[in-house]
């Protein structure tokens, strides 16, 4: 059996994995697959894949996942290319926590992000907030509170104020507002997760009076700095997490940037 090489982050938010993915082996996506479990975000460093070995890798994971409204690869069509360019100024590229599509009836479970253009060290980072960590800092009368409770989550919420940058971020129709109920507390191999994306939350349902109260005190709880992570990109480098288990965020930065994307059902 042939292990792979691992580590994880300081504060256990994410881990970093050296193999090289393009000699990748069955009983090691098992173990990726284990370690995704785990900590919710791997990052992959080092790596060169070809978008044929990019897809072919990210199917061991499930179906990818269609965004009609994202240019696809030329190609391949489930890869999705996100692309900012210097001029591009005042569009919001996902600044602002969030967990992808999660206004679906069914969000994709995974993202697959790869590092096509990056600009230099120090810009362009994405953070990532592990929501194991932050359900099992909760207190235990909130952990109580929320056990049950389901949260409104819509496509035109706070991360996306306009048409623009709707289709910029998330590829979702700027006219039509898509609404979705999900359970506040999911589990991923037995371990409770925090699921409210602060991008989409609108509401909890039967919650009237006191929803803004929960949703403002789970919004600032889920991205303390003892849940995050800051990842610095390099060309090559490929991203995949748990919608389930992880927020996540860019940071806002001026210049050139492309990035590869599938996210899988
Ligand atoms: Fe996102």
């Amino acid at each position: 059996m042939s292990k792979i090489e691992f580590e994880s982050t300081d504060n256990k938010v994410g881990c970093f994995i050296y193999t090289n993915l393009k000699e990748v082996k069955k009983d090691q996506i098992d173990e990726i697959k284990k370690l995704l479990n785990k900590y919710g975000v791997l990052f992959f460093k080092n790596q060169s894949l070809s978008p044929e070995e990019y897809m072919n890798f990210s199917s061991n994971f499930g179906t990818p996942a269609e965004y009609p409204m994202l240019k696809p690869h030329k190609d391949f069509k489930n890869i999705y290319v996100i692309e900012r360019k210097k001029t591009d100024t005042g569009k919001s590229f996902g600044e602002g926590p969030h967990t992808d599509s999660s206004y679906l009836e069914n969000p994709p479970r995974y993202t697959f992000l790869q590092a096509i253009d990056v600009p230099e060290e120090g810009k362009g980072n994405t953070i990532f907030y592990n929501q194991f960590l932050a359900y099992e800092a909760l207190q235990d009368d909130i952990k109580k509170k929320i056990e049950n409770l389901k949260g409104i989550f819509s496509s035109q919420g706070k991360i996306a104020q306009t048409r623009e940058l709707r289709m910029a971020d998330h590829g979702t129709s700027g006219t039509k507002e898509i609404k979705s109920e999900h359970k506040l507390v999911q589990s991923v191999d037995g371990r409770k997760t925090i699921y409210c994306s602060p991008g989409h939350v609108i509401g909890i349902v039967n919650l009237d009076s006191e929803q803004e109260d929960l949703i403002s005190f789970l919004s600032s709880h889920q991205i303390k700095e003892n849940f995050s992570y800051s990842f610095g990109w390099k060309k090559g480098d490929i991203a995949l997490w748990s919608n389930r288990s992880m927020l996540h965020a860019a940071t806002a930065f001026n210049g050139n940037r492309k990035m590869f994307r599938i996210t899988i059902q």
